[in-house]
């Protein structure tokens, strides 16, 4: 599959040819040029698409949140166990317990859940450390999964998140803190490939994160924005005014946020998990997003409290039966969408001559059947760096 605005791109009796890791041929067998292969693999009819990309994941934390789930189906909403120090918070407790190797550990399951169904890069986000200390080692833990599987991992620093219990309920001076001691430490560590931040009302407020952001363009770091989950803070212009690689949630975005988007090339990632798992009613505004020209991404959210979930082509299924996506905007919305939502379009998300030869081979006779079976994983083989992995 190569690119186009919003075609597939499909190539039958296709040839792919890789070396040193990266494509070097992507067409047509008929049209390929004269290659001498060491070893060939006969795909026998399969489909290749790139590599799955995950552009949002939380996927680095310890415990679980189950025991709040079920208070969530006695009829508790995600913002009064917020409220009620459970929810972001809860999770920090358990992820601060935990060192780097257990942290890594924990983790291994829910990378090897999204790995088998053909992802090769993944976004891990911090968020459930809230000090300096327990968010550099979320990230090193993040990174550190890149030595015990074959996938690319990019970090996000996520401080921002929720105000930690010893913050005394001062979300200002707790963003302080974040500007002038933890971003900068972070950065300076070379730990985070971006920036997020968590703009809401059981958050932090469009004046607090413009601060986060400010200080994010001024180390150099790209920028990202949990926006729109909840309420409608204009969180999507406000990450579009800051020129971000991404907004993502965005069920309460209005026009302007979705024109503005559009305009700064600021990524719409749409997270049908949290939606689903929180029985979220409003929907992103997809035809927005369309009308307007907006790139829209899709991702997990793997995370323990909102979407627990280590399923893209289950993320892709529930965008298109719950938010109408079509096939092709749900499988451009894991490959090429999501390298775009991560400012890495240049090297990874198509399949090109000059890129990572990051692919999934998949046992389908059409790309419909990525995304409308459920608990079905049609993976052939997963190839990474032109390597089987
Ligand atoms: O993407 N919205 C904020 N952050 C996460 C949820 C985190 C949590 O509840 O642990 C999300 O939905
Ligand atoms: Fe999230």
């Amino acid at each position: 599959m190569a690119p186009g605005r919003d075609g597939l791109g499909i190539v039958e009796n296709g040839l792919l040819a890789a070396c040193g890791g990266r494509i070097v041929y992507a067409g047509a067998a008929g049209d390929a040029p004269g290659l001498k292969a060491d070893e060939t693999i006969d795909c026998d009819g399969r489909w290749i698409t790139p590599g799955l990309i995950d552009c949002h994941t939380h996927l680095v934390y310890g415990g679980d949140r189950a025991a709040e789930f079920a208070l969530r189906l006695a009829g508790a909403t995600y913002e009064d166990i917020a409220r009620f120090g459970g929810g972001i918070v809860s999770t920090m407790t358990a992820t601060r317990a935990a060192g780097e190797a257990r942290l890594v550990a924990e983790t291994l399951p829910r990378l090897d859940a999204l790995l088998a169904e053909g992802a090769t890069t993944i976004e891990v986000k911090s968020g459930y450390g809230l000090s300096l200390d327990a968010e550099a080692r979320q990230l090193r833990a993040a990174r550190a999964l890149a030595d015990h599987r074959k996938v690319d991992i990019t970090t996000t620093f996520l401080g921002a998140h929720a105000l930690p219990p010893e913050a005394g309920g001062d979300k200002n001076a707790y963003i302080d803190r974040v500007c002038s001691e933890m971003l900068p430490a972070i950065a300076r560590a070379g730990l985070a490939d971006s920036v997020d931040a968590f703009c809401e009302g059981i958050a932090f407020s469009v004046d607090q994160v413009a601060r986060v952001f400010e200080t994010a363009r001024s180390l150099g770091l790209p920028v990202k924005l949990h926006a729109d989950q909840l309420s409608n803070l204009h969180g999507a212009a406000l990450a579009a005014g800051f020129g971000a690689l991404s907004a993502d949630h965005l069920e309460h975005t209005d026009e302007a946020g979705a024109a503005a988007m559009a305009r700064a090339g600021t990524v719409a990632v749409l997270l049908p998990g949290a939606w689903y798992f929180i029985r979220e009613t409003q929907l992103p505004p997809v035809d927005l997003f369309r009308r307007h020209g907006a790139h829209m991404a899709l991702a997990t959210d793997c995370n323990p409290g909102t979407s627990p979930l280590t399923s893209l082509l289950l993320a892709m299924n529930m965008a298109a039966t719950l938010f109408r996506l079509t096939v092709e905007e749900c499988i451009l919305g894991v490959t090429r969408e999501a390298a775009r939502a991560l400012g890495r379009l240049d090297s990874i998300g198509t399949l090109q001559a000059g890129k990572s030869c990051d692919l999934a081979i998949w046992s389908i006779e059409r790309p419909a059947e990525l995304v409308y079976r459920m608990g079905f994983n049609p993976l052939h083989a997963r190839v990474w760096k032109g390597l089987p992995a």
